[in-house]
């Protein structure tokens, strides 16, 4: 199966007929992921399929080549050193479709788990804020900004440890001395059309369309802030609305949120990027960890901790 992952690898190229589709888990906008079963082995995997005719028709080739890239990118470790993402096993096609064979997330996705709970308990969300953390520290670490993240985005595997996933919107910051025209020397990416999603999109990319690093940790904090409230902080009847919002952050706690938590989403929810917590740490997010909404996390062995069940 690792005929993508390594391509060293002799293992033969795997195809549709090889698996057992099942029910659909997941819809994008140009995108099913179906449960499938791979016959000779009898794993379970989740398979994202692409219609090639819908991809052209809606001109997403870019979308889906840089979803490879960058899932090929974060599962050539993955074993050893990046447990908390969706792993891609191997890619295949037929005259119709673009196959994607990814780590089936058996607890579906972090958004399902809060709407159950209402809203989660302090540790539950320091657990899965500290995961989440951990994970994006790597992914930019490797030069790939998600750009979409979102409790949907954030899946749950059997041992309910969380794998990020859909790296469609992602982008990959080439890393110096290499500085290819579509990067400017600050390391933000070039202007482009994308906003991802509207409650967790930071006012950098409303106002100048530019992401950074950084707009992943705005998203952090807003995914905090739903964990322990039980709604995003930016809400409104519309996207313009919710913009707005955002570009003034006009947000509450409510009576009682957690006081340690309130400091450290006041410190990521920053409308300056370079000024939010992080942002000029060099290598990695001491300043994020070593926040006192941490200080009972060992980010070191989060992967083999049993995770509080989502109440
Ligand atoms: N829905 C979307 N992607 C999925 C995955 N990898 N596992 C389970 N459900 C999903």
């Amino acid at each position: 199966m690792d005929s993508e992952a390594n391509n060293q690898s002799i293992v033969p190229k795997k195809e549709p007929n090889d698996f057992i589709f099942g029910r659909v888990l997941g819809e994008g906008s140009f995108s099913t992921v179906y449960l499938a079963k791979d016959i000779q082995s009898g794993k379970e995997f989740a398979i994202k399929v692409c219609e090639k005719r819908h991809i052209l028709r809606e001109k997403k080739q870019q979308y889906v080549k840089r979803e490879k890239e960058v899932l090929m990118l974060l599962s050539k470790h993955a074993k050893t050193s990046a447990p908390f993402f969706v792993r891609l096993f191997c890619t295949f096609q037929d005259h119709s479709s673009l196959y994607f064979v990814l780590t089936r997330a058996t607890n579906g996705d972090l958004l399902t788990y809060l709407q159950k709970a209402e809203k989660f308990e302090e540790d539950v969300a320091r657990f899965y804020t500290a995961e989440l953390v951990h994970a994006v520290e790597h992914m930019h670490l490797l030069g790939v900004i998600h750009r979409d993240l979102k409790p949907e985005n954030i899946l749950l595997d059997t041992h309910r440890h969380i794998l990020i996933t859909d790296f469609g919107s992602a982008k990959i910051i080439p890393q110096p001395p290499f500085l290819p025209e579509t990067e400017n020397s600050d390391g933000t990416a070039r202007r482009s059309s994308f906003v991802g999603t509207a409650q967790y999109v930071s006012p950098e990319i409303l106002t100048d369309k530019r992401s950074s690093p950084a707009s992943d940790l705005w998203a952090i904090g807003c995914i905090l802030y739903q964990m322990l409230d039980g709604n995003p902080p930016f809400q409104a009847r519309s996207e313009y609305a919710i913009f707005q919002k955002i570009l003034k952050l006009e947000f509450q706690y409510p009576p009682l949120f957690p006081s340690v938590a309130q400091d450290f989403i006041s410190k990521l929810l920053v409308i300056d990027s370079k000024e939010r917590l992080g942002a000029q740490d060099f290598g990695g997010y001491p300043s994020i960890k070593n926040h006192r909404f941490f200080e009972s996390i060992d980010f070191d062995t989060l992967h083999l901790k049993t995770p509080p069940r989502p109440t």
